[in-house]
């Protein structure tokens, strides 16, 4: 007779904004304890757009996690929530999984404050019904206390809940994301490889360009802030995928549209001040004086020294042959970004600024030079030259 063996397998959800040493270690525990065959770390996706931008981007709590379980082959990571988008809930996601795999015996391991809330989840029974639950008790409550609302729990809803045994461990996510604001070190809190990725691209670190936001914030209108947060938020991929500064980046896409509230007089009158005068030709398009005013609003008015972040935003509109990296991402990202919606392309344009910037920008060119034509507005020369330039180096058509 066959003897059928059920999979054991368990799913740690979470926002992983970091991933720290706790998770790691419920995992184990979960994993040891209770003879699972791996545990599935299942990261939250991104909120849905324009709600919430406070928590870090799905791809860097990814890379995080992938650096935190690199040593850990009995670990895997589901990126079902990401590619969802928006908000999931557990009952969902549990009813996915188990309907793909109906062999599998999930275990869905939790801390001890979601149980102490999970009566104000969506169907809790629904949770229940799909999945064992465990909980990780790092030492936060006392163990009658669990045993006494896992008692509740199972009474009210069905389903089984059962305490994972573990050494406490005094760290959280919010713990960790506070530290590292104030640049003190979570190293221990931290696996070595996620605290050099963080410390690698400033993540949490509230920083320089964090009153840079707070500062560009109390310049622009709602609107405009919105599409300038966009603007960061499309570039930092590029930066990380390409290999460049992501502070430089921050701050040159923070600063791109400083300028835009501006009048065209306002506008003209700072780039004359600054011995930087309009030109006729710039004049007869007034959507590039505002990249011209607003690199000098950042250098005299933001103290801006670096001629590469003034560049970026002097060039951001019209592009020119031969930018430097940070001048293409800021380029492509104003072009890309999430709030953007109408240009058509969006999609190739969107996947081809992940990889090769080149063509990304030629392509970018070329649209708006046949936007610029249709809509019989005036055609900027730069835009041209940056067409025919990158046309060239990448043998595009
Ligand atoms: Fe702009
Ligand atoms: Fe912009």
């Amino acid at each position: 007779m066959e003897i059928l063996v059920e999979k054991r397998v368990g799913i740690l959800g979470g926002t992983f904004d970091p991933v720290h040493l706790a998770h790691l270690q419920l995992a184990k525990s979960a994993y040891e304890q209770f003879q699972l065959e791996t545990v599935i770390f299942l990261p939250a996706g991104d909120p849905p757009h324009k709600t919430n931008r406070q928590i870090t981007p799905a791809y860097r709590r990814l890379e995080m996690l992938k650096l935190c379980l690199k040593d850990y082959p009995q670990f895997r990571i589901s990126e079902y929530e990401i590619e969802k988008q928006g908000y999931s809930y557990t009952a969902e996601t549990l009813e996915y999984f188990t309907q793909m795999n109906p062999e599998v015996q999930y275990y869905f391991i939790i801390g001890a404050d979601s149980l102490f809330n999970m009566d104000t989840w969506y169907c809790p029974e629904r949770c229940l019904s799909k999945a064992v639950f465990l909980v990780g008790n790092r030492q936060e409550r006392a163990e009658e206390e669990i045993d006494k609302q896992i008692h509740y729990l199972t009474e009210r809803y069905g389903g089984s809940i059962e305490q994972i045994q573990m050494p406490g461990m005094e760290i959280s996510s919010s713990k960790v994301r506070d530290l590292l604001s104030k640049g003190q070190d979570a190293s221990h809190y931290l696996a070595p490889g996620v605290n050099e990725y963080i410390l690698k691209n400033h993540l949490y670190y509230k920083g320089p360009t964090e009153n840079l936001t707070m500062a560009v914030k109390k310049k622009l209108p709602a609107g405009r802030f919105l599409h300038t947060l966009g603007v960061v938020e499309a570039a930092l991929p590029m930066a990380a995928k390409f290999g460049c500064d992501a502070q430089k980046v921050k701050t040159a896409a923070l600063l791109h549209d400083i300028a835009k509230p501006l009048t065209t007089a306002e506008m003209v009158d700072i780039c004359q001040k600054a011995k930087d005068p309009v030109t006729p030709d710039e004049l007869a398009r007034e959507k590039v004086i505002h990249a011209k005013a607003g690199a000098i609003i950042a250098r005299d008015e933001f103290g801006i020294t670096d001629q590469e972040i003034l560049d970026a935003i002097r060039y951001h509109t019209t592009g020119r042959p031969g930018m430097t990296m940070l001048e293409k991402i800021i380029f492509i990202a104003d072009f890309i970004e999430p709030g953007r919606t109408k240009a058509p392309n969006l999609d190739r344009i969107r996947r081809e600024a992940m990889l090769d910037l080149n063509r990304c920008v030629c392509m970018i060119a070329r649209d708006t030079l046949q936007y610029l034509q249709e809509s019989k507005a005036v055609v900027d020369q730069r835009t041209v030259d940056t067409y025919e330039y990158y046309k060239s180096i990448t043998n595009m058509i």
